[in-house]
């Protein structure tokens, strides 16, 4: 079965944004799971605040667990993947694990903590920590380096804890450039990468990349990707759209750059990840709740029709031919000989001719288009 999941705030999200208000009433949690296995869902994941209410006492915590764990079981739906708001309560205005005020980091902390025991309790593998209001407007309020220390504590700690409780836990840090910060630190995948290589339980961490977040800071998602899966990085994934650099427009997959798309599809199914296909999108606030629902299908659909295109053009021999061409194949062959000295390699050689090989051309216009007619069904 597909690993499709879905974040209950996704298809749940009532339409609010900065200038208008809700436009869709609030989605019934165990209707929203209903719907979302009769699509064809296999998950959904969801933060503490989406299923217990902020400030809930124990006694409405236990009752929204039960419906929603009635309607999983019902439903046969599993939970992969858990993830803790630190950011809509004004408390958290100035961060949770790097807010500058110390209590403030203490409860943030605490509320992560919690939702470890709630998240093993229902048999997710993952946490995803995106850190929306680590950040800052005023460079002089938050000094990088003080802020990545406090945030280094937290995460370090959080996972120090699911090793004791012995959870076994994976934590997927989620970049995004900036919104609702004006700055967010680890704003992209290089950046949470090279964050996570400071950590003290650094094998237990990766990261949950998502597409809007990358191209709103400019960058090309598939090789975020490529890099994330290279070292071994890649634990989770939110998939949407986006339309270049711009605000965070969350749309359904492939509304945006198709092509980009296209190449991640076929990276994902051909690349070694085997993890949930979890989509994080907003259904458009013009829709009624039959649009939600034609929104959360979409998703899979384009998924499932990229994957289809994707094969068609692996398994198409003048595309293997033009790989070749190409020279893609070459450059899976080590530069050096095997055993090769680098005193040997400084000698080998010595009738290249840089002006001959300048002379060839890489076919690389053939095979993009290649891919674009495979993507269009013209192939
Ligand atoms: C966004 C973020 C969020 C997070 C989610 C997990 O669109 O800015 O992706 O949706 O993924 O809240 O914490
Ligand atoms: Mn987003
Ligand atoms: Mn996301």
């Amino acid at each position: 079965m597909d690993k499709f999941s879905f974040g209950l705030w996704t298809v749940g999200w009532p339409g609010r944004d900065p200038f208008g208000d809700a436009t869709r009433p609030p989605l019934d949690v165990p209707l929203a799971v209903r719907k979302l296995a009769e699509l064809g869902a296999w998950g959904v994941t969801f933060h503490d605040d989406d299923l217990v209410p902020f400030g809930a006492d124990a006694a409405e915590a236990s009752k929204r667990v039960s419906a929603f764990r009635a309607a999983l079981d019902e439903t046969g739906l599993v939970v992969p993947m858990v993830t803790t708001n630190l950011f809509t309560h004004p408390v958290f205005k100035d961060g949770g694990f790097t807010s500058n005020d110390r209590s403030v980091r203490r409860f943030a902390l605490r509320k992560v903590l919690r939702n470890l025991e709630l998240a093993a309790e229902l048999g997710a593998q993952t946490i995803v920590m995106w850190g929306g209001r680590e950040g800052s407007e005023v460079d002089a309020g938050k000094p990088v380096a003080s802020a990545l220390d406090r945030y280094r504590e937290a995460v370090d700690t959080v996972a120090q804890y699911s090793v004791d409780q012995g959870y076994g836990f994976r934590f997927a840090l989620e970049p995004k450039p900036n919104e609702p910060r004006g700055d967010i630190l680890l704003p992209t995948i290089g950046h949470a990468l090279a964050f996570i290589s400071t950590l003290e339980h650094h094998e237990l961490f990766g990261v949950n990349p998502e597409v809007g977040h990358e191209q709103m800071a400019g960058l090309n998602f598939v090789h975020g990707i490529g890099q994330a899966l290279w070292q071994g990085k890649l634990f989770h994934i939110d998939l949407n759209g986006q339309k270049g650099p711009r605000y965070d427009q969350d749309f359904v997959f492939g509304q945006g750059d198709l092509l980009s798309a296209f190449f991640l599809v076929d990276l994902l199914e051909n690349g070694g990840y085997d993890g949930p296909r979890h989509f994080d999108y907003k259904p458009l606030r013009t829709e009624d709740f039959d649009g939600v629902w034609e929104s959360a299908a979409a998703n899979m659909r384009t998924y499932k029709l990229l994957r289809e295109r994707a094969a068609a053009f692996r398994a198409d021999p003048e595309v293997q031919e033009a790989l070749k061409y190409s020279g893609v194949y070459e450059l899976g062959e080590s530069t050096l000989n095997e055993g090769e000295s680098i005193a040997d390699f400084l000698k080998a050689d010595e009738d290249f001719a840089a002006s001959t090989a300048a002379e060839r051309g890489f076919g690389f216009v053939r095979l993009a288009q290649l891919a674009t007619e495979h993507l269009l069904g013209a192939r």
